[in-house]
């Protein structure tokens, strides 16, 4: 039957932990109080290290609205920045990627090597009266740790450190990751309009993947598939039991036994989530890491990279690449859908859609149990001061 309007509206008969209201993807507010609250507050994936393979290899991105630059240095240690320069501001490193000793503002010509320091101010005599000095005009620093080849970095300087931060989440990746050195074999970016957090529930609840053909087959038709449990780390991180999956059942599609990554069997899968808006999948010959960089509660830069073996035959890579594209790449059996269903979901509640996301699915804590998502949002409603499940109430209450 269906639902008058009075019936509709009506907060769901649930658990406030079972349960969002939609508000949480469309409210300029509630998206400017993430941003301070939990993207300038945690660790956030940067890029993998292969990307800055050389020494001074350089590459900018913006991060919770701030632009920032990572660069190797001559002794090999990964630094980033606040790529905004001393002087009035102005962005110091223009280039999306590169390699340079030393950084040259545009507008005034102050320059910094890649240490940060300020090295050079012109007719810097006229600052003798304001006391204004290379030495107190350094970029600003900005904390970065390497884990598993993997760059992260945190503006906040008082936040706990990464490994106490991440935990044990990567404990699925250690072998995989840590035997041999990986590179950046594709890497993808789509502008994709929905809010982050949909994106990231699409990596953490596994009911969606009804939506997938290729699911349906490889994974969901194989033994283990709803009984793998999940498993949930503080700071609500998440990763599921590794399970085999089988793509021969595609036609023209390999088992994948041959060129399998260090430390799984042929078909094994993987997942890690990290809160909040990274996810690394395991998917046999090939690996991905996927983060977000929201632009605004309806737009956001989905950043993709296809992870293979560091130096391996043109062979060995064409195949991984293969691999990597049926499944993940622009035109492949999955990917897509990722980013159409969200997008679905977003241009129907932005005005006036279904007010309430339900996530009240239980299942032991197995494979299609929304436990993961419960955990991300009690971990988002502690860092926001109000619950996903009635954000503006609390808020006003709190502004009152
Ligand atoms: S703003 Fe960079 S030198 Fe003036
Ligand atoms: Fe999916």
């Amino acid at each position: 039957m269906s639902r008058t309007e009075a019936e509709w509206s009506q907060r769901p008969r649930l658990a406030p932990r079972e349960y969002v209201s939609t508000q949480i993807y469309t409210d300029p507010d509630i998206f400017a109080r993430e941003r301070e609250r939990i993207h300038r507050a945690v660790w956030k994936f940067a890029c993998h290290e292969s990307e800055l393979a050389s020494v001074n290899d350089f590459r900018t991105f913006d991060h919770a609205g701030t632009p920032l630059v990572v660069v190797r240095g001559p002794d090999g240690v990964i630094r980033t920045f606040v790529n905004s320069c001393s002087h009035r501001g102005a962005l110091v490193v223009r280039e999306a990627a590169g390699n340079a000793a030393h950084w040259t503002c545009l507008f005034h010509h102050w320059m910094y090597d890649i240490s940060g320091a300020c090295t050079a101010i012109p007719r810097d005599q006229a600052y003798a009266e304001s006391g204004v000095c290379k030495a107190e005009s350094g970029l600003r620093a900005v904390r970065t740790a390497v884990r598993l080849g993997m760059v992260f970095v945190n503006l906040d300087d008082t936040a706990p450190a990464f490994d106490d931060y991440v935990g044990d989440a990567f404990e699925q990746l250690e072998p995989v990751m840590g035997a041999e050195p990986l590179e950046v074999i594709q890497l993808y970016r789509n502008v994709v309009n929905a809010n982050w957090k949909l994106l990231q529930e699409v990596q953490m609840e596994l009911y969606h993947e009804n939506l997938h053909f290729v699911n349906r087959q490889v994974a969901m038709g194989a033994p283990g598939y709803f009984a793998r449990k999940w498993k949930i780390y503080p700071n609500a991180h998440g990763t599921l039991e590794p399970m085999q999956q089988k793509y021969e059942v595609i036609a023209g599609w390999e088992q994948r036994a041959e060129k399998t990554l260090p430390g799984l069997k042929p078909g094994e899968f993987r997942i890690v989530d990290l809160f909040p808006d990274t996810c690394i999948i395991v998917r046999t010959t090939v690996m991905r890491i996927d983060t977000m960089v929201p632009f605004g509660p309806d737009k956001t830069l989905l950043e993709s990279r296809g992870l293979g073996i560091k130096g391996e035959s043109a062979a060995d890579r064409a195949l991984r690449t293969k691999h990597h594209n049926q499944y993940w790449g622009p035109f492949g059996r999955n990917y897509a859908e990722d980013v159409i269903a969200p997008e679905a979901v977003h241009r129907a509640i932005k005005e006036g859609g279904t007010p309430y996301g339900l996530f009240a699915r239980h299942e032991d804590e197995r494979g299609q149990d929304d436990v993961l998502v419960r955990s991300f949002y009690a971990e988002w409603g502690r860092r926001m001061g109000v619950a996903a499940s009635d954000p503006k109430a609390r808020a006003v209450r709190a502004a009152e």
